[in-house]
């Protein structure tokens, strides 16, 4: 697959997510049921990130059993987890940065993938590889919404999921910028729930998240 149709691939999938929670999962137990618990309040397109030992295997257990989920990678930092990501069978890749050698792997490989970016340049140095659809990362504490219409600017038609910093309060203003696919964030997935096992409460966060979203 060209990296110009992978891009197309990973645009639509996040465009159809609106919300990507960012998973850090420290119990390969509560992997299942939290995956569950999201889905079940109408957040299907998850980022299990590469952060703790149990990632891999806890990323398998949800694709095998939890198949409305849209499981994609997160925290891919080099090529060798991006092997991981592909053999696992993520959907999509995520990363919070972009060297040139990852640019070079994703572009040679199959995964659909948005490095990050916070500066024109980084924006540059993916565009060169053929990524037009990034993470913009730390999105608050990167600029924020100003920073993301300056680099519209010379960038128009960059689409982006503005990830840090994103939560119940500003994720609609986000929502609205028109070079934005979908916003991601932690907030949907609070670690003291996940330690609780709230998947209830998880749910219906979700629930009144993506309603409010959806509609607006
Ligand atoms: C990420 O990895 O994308 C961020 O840690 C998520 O940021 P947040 O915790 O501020 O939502």
């Amino acid at each position: 697959m060209t990296t110009t149709s992978k891009q197309d691939q990973i645009a639509e999938l996040i465009r159809q997510a609106t919300v990507i929670p960012v998973l850090t999962i420290e119990r390969l137990a509560d992997a299942v049921p939290l995956a569950k618990a999201l889905v079940a309040g109408g957040v299907r397109t998850l980022e299990v990130t590469l952060r703790t030992p149990v990632a891999v295997d806890a990323a398998k257990a949800i694709i095998a059993e939890v198949p409305d989920a849209v499981v994609g990678i997160g925290t891919i930092l080099n090529a060798d987890d991006l092997a991981r990501a592909e053999a696992l069978g993520a959907k999509f890749g995520i990363s919070p940065g972009a060297t040139p050698e990852l640019l070079k792997a994703v572009a040679a490989g199959r995964l659909p993938f948005a490095p990050g970016i916070a500066t024109a340049s980084e924006l540059m140095q993916a565009l060169a590889h053929g990524f037009d659809v990034v993470k913009f990362f730390p999105a608050e504490q990167a600029g924020g919404i100003k920073a993301l219409r300056a680099l519209a600017g010379p960038f128009p038609n960059v689409r982006v999921c503005p990830t840090g910093g994103i939560g119940e309060a500003n994720a609609a203003i986000w929502l609205a910028e028109p070079n934005v696919l979908a916003v991601g964030g932690s907030w949907l997935c609070p670690a003291a729930d996940i330690r609780a096992g709230n998947w209830a409460g998880i749910t219906a966060m979700c629930a009144k998240a993506m309603k409010t979203l959806k509609a607006g």
